[in-house]
């Protein structure tokens, strides 16, 4: 073994992640037991269910974690957790897990912000893969991280040290997803659908919103969500459908375009910020993380305009964009290595920020 190895436990939100982490890039292991299926009945998460859901596979995730990687408790050094922001009932179950593991096995035991473990998930390395293939962001660099909870730009000048740039004043962008994929008729998360129904336009000229901000690097995803509402209410109308019948669909074409201009707009005001804040630091990288990320069309953009302008871009394959146990060992790693401990007391912080401006 090369580094130390990390056990690491997400459990923040809706997917129970367990992974094994060596030297600080390097996954061993990683298991995340997806709830999407259990939630898409009700269009979204519902707490208490995943909180149990959680408590259902959090012992089989760790089973599995270990299978086939050939290490045991005692080659291990330490145990990270996610202690937020998440949902309460959510991050007790992780961390509450956590804690007996540490106990049982007397070991160190490491608090980690699910939103730090979203950008160290771009220093990550697949089993296998090749280190020299896959360069680490270099500093300074910004990050972006676009999910369901959450959407902030910050600037790194070194590990662990984070600057916040921009957040959205209200959906986060994944939100506005899920809600314009309702809108749509296209079931939930909207993230991907929408991104399959906008692959089958063939007219790319509906124009929804942008929310400037002004100069700042903030976002706002509320007014295009009213836009969108707006759209496809006339759209319903225009086609004689009934207002309030989820099953009568608009046309797969009228769908294909709005979730088309939806998209556009939201990746327009994503990659114009971070680009701009990119060359406003003088940033040599950039990392994009977060459920969002996974999203085709932004990663393409993204990585055409960092090109140009001869930054490095980072993202990770889409598995380690979303929720999962890898990214928080990668950035408890660095905690671990940094000399950070968390006490027994650990306790959940649903509304933890990465930084403060
Ligand atoms: O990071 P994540 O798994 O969970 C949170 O911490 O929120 O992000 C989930 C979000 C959902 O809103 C989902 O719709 C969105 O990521 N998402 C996408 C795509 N895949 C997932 N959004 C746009 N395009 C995608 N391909
Ligand atoms: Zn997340």
């Amino acid at each position: 073994m090369s580094g130390p190895l990390i056990l690491s436990i997400e459990s923040s939100c809706d997917e129970t992640g367990i992974a094994l982490i060596e030297g600080e890039r390097r996954i061993l292991s990683n298991v995340v037991a997806s709830q999407v299926a259990l939630h898409a009945p009700s269009g979204g998460i519902v707490p208490e269910v995943a909180a149990r859901a959680h408590l259902r596979w959090i012992v089989p995730a760790l089973d599995e974690a270990w299978q086939g990687t050939g290490a045991t408790w005692s080659d291990l050094d330490g145990i990270a957790v996610t202690y937020g922001p998440g949902l309460a009932g959510s991050l007790l179950v992780g961390i509450n897990f956590a804690k007996a593991l540490a106990w049982v096995h007397d070991k160190p035991l490491i608090g980690v912000n699910h939103l730090e473990g979203h950008v160290y998930a771009g220093w990550l390395l697949d089993p296998g893969e090749d280190a020299a293939a896959r360069p680490e962001p270099i500093f300074p660099l910004v990050a972006l991280v676009v999910s369901g909870g959450h959407t902030f730009l910050a600037e790194m000048r070194d590990h662990l040290t984070y600057r916040l740039l921009g957040t959205t004043v209200d959906d986060a962008a994944g939100e506005a997803f899920d809600k314009v994929g309702r809108l749509l008729g296209l079931g939930y998360p909207g993230g991907p659908a929408i991104q399959r129904a906008a692959e089958g336009a063939t007219r790319h000229d509906v124009r929804f919103p942008r929310a400037w901000m002004g100069d700042s690097y903030d976002w706002s995803f509320s007014g295009l969500k009213s836009a969108a509402r707006r759209v496809v209410a006339e759209a319903r109308a225009a086609e004689g459908l009934p207002a309030d019948d989820p099953a009568a669909t608009l046309p797969a074409a009228t769908v294909a375009e709005l979730a088309w201009g939806f998209q556009d707009s939201v990746v327009d005001v994503l990659v114009t910020k971070t680009i701009r804040a990119a060359r406003d630091l003088g940033a040599r990288s950039i990392i994009l993380g977060g459920g969002v990320a996974a999203n085709a069309v932004l990663r393409a953009r993204l990585a055409g305009e960092a090109e140009a302008l001869g930054l490095r871009l980072v993202v990770p394959r889409p598995g380690l964009c979303t929720d999962n146990g890898a990214m928080i060992g990668a950035a408890g790693a660095r905690r671990f290595a940094a000399g950070d401990r968390a006490a027994m007391n650990l306790d959940a912080r649903p509304s933890l920020p990465l930084a403060r401006r």
